[in-house]
């Protein structure tokens, strides 16, 4: 059996709820997306995952519509502004957004020399506070197919790992009060974090109610040995806890998270995690399966509204090459199909191609192994969408 592409440790999606329609998938559909090709290699990865929509649209009778907007460096290229109220607004009215990536070389772009709040960043930061999107799904999980690719040593890897990080997006030290004075004759800067309790309670429940439907295991991240933050964090969460006898709950400093994570990835299920730390530790998660290009991740509010990017950045040095991996935006792609449109079969339908596009042996630049058959983006995502097979096939 090949290993499902959320991995073997649960049965192949995230929030495994029951498959509707008999698994037929469902009724046809029109779903209005958002895209934002963004900087970098985002349009040419956006572009790929729209064809493997495309293609999910005509196998299961649904239509995707898009709409584009501009955000980051492109947007202060047209606008003076990495995200205007009109895009903003645009996104609002959609069902879900669709993002490549933002941003250009920090050491060497004409948009990093403005204010901070003008920089493409402050666009991403801008859509998920404007949305609402508080909860930040990351996975992390080790495909066998690449596992050469691994940073770990095998004994430490044995059987693989499959995490997710959920990661508050809205809160904690990226929306604190900020400011740089000068006091006394010295340069001062300030950072401000603060959570109330129902900020920690809305992305709790959410990671208690994925880990129940995963391996039913939490690990609580945060600093309680120094941070009142983080000792509200640690209250609230035990309280939400009540509520899921069925799930296994556990605290963990985040200096030690960040050494367990390299040591023995394998213990952990669902990683809750506040904003800051969580950035941290997902880059950290992604980089030990050794196969960034590959994962996806969701970003939700309350409702089933979401943006959906690969975990990857925008990969200046390499856009427009057709080198780029767009296998991350495609699965970000079926996890908006299972999330904000409920169409499991058709989620199922996108991973399955992807599984079998690897176990053919094609590879992108970056997951390229000896034997393996190299190919660009633009034939990844056309072979994807080749292998998609609709419920009648
Ligand atoms: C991420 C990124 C962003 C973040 C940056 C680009 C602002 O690192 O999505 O993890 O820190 O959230
Ligand atoms: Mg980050």
């Amino acid at each position: 059996m090949p290993m499902g592409v959320y991995g073997a440790g649960h049965q192949g999606r995230l929030f495994g709820g029951p498959v509707k329609n008999g698994g037929k998938g469902k009724e046809s559909m029109v779903g209005k997306i958002v895209t934002i090709p963004g900087d970098g290699i985002g349009p040419e990865i956006v572009r790929e995952a729209c064809k493997v929509l495309d293609k999910v649209g005509s196998a299961f009778g649904h239509s995707f519509q898009y709409t584009e907007i501009l955000m980051g460096g492109c947007s202060i290229d047209a606008y003076g502004v990495p995200l205007t109220d009109e895009a903003l607004e645009a996104a609002r009215q959609s069902d879900a957004v669709l993002l490549g990536a933002v941003g250009g070389d920090v050491g060497n772009s004409r948009w990093y020399d403005v204010a901070p709040d003008l920089r493409p960043e402050a666009g991403l930061l801008a859509i998920r506070k404007g949305l609402n999107l508080f909860a930040n799904i990351r996975p992390a999980y080790l495909y066998q197919e690449l596992a050469d690719a691994c940073p770990l040593k095998k004994e430490i890897i044995g059987g693989g790992f499959d995490l997710v990080i959920m990661r508050e997006l809205t809160g904690g030290l990226y929306f604190g009060e900020r400011h740089t004075k000068m006091v006394d004759g010295v340069m001062q800067a300030t950072d401000t974090l603060t959570y109330n309790e129902n900020e920690i309670r809305r992305i709790a429940v959410k990671a208690f109610e994925i880990a129940g439907k995963r391996r039913g295991q939490v690990v609580s991240v945060d600093k309680a040995n120094v941070l009142d933050s983080s000792r509200l964090w640690r209250k609230v969460v035990e309280e939400v806890a009540k509520g899921y006898p069925e799930v296994k709950l556990a605290h963990m400093l985040v200096d030690n998270c960040a050494m367990q994570l390299v040591m023995d990835p394998g213990q952990f299920d669902v990683v809750l995690t506040e904003n800051m730390f969580g950035d941290i530790l997902s880059d950290e998660a992604s980089m030990i399966t050794g196969s960034i290009g590959m994962l996806p991740s969701a970003s939700l509010n309350e409702a089933k509204f979401g943006m959906y990017e690969p975990s990857h950045g925008s990969a200046p040095d390499i856009a427009g090459k057709d080198v780029a991996n767009p296998i991350a935006t495609i699965l970000s792609a079926a996890m908006m199909l299972r999330y904000s449109f409920d169409l499991d079969k058709e989620a199922d339908a996108v991973e399955a191609a992807v599984q079998q596009v690897l176990s053919e042996g094609y590879r992108t630049k970056d997951i390229m192994s000896v034997g393996g058959k190299e190919i660009g983006t633009a034939q990844m995502g056309s072979f994807i969408a080749g292998r998609i097979k609709g419920p009648s096939a």
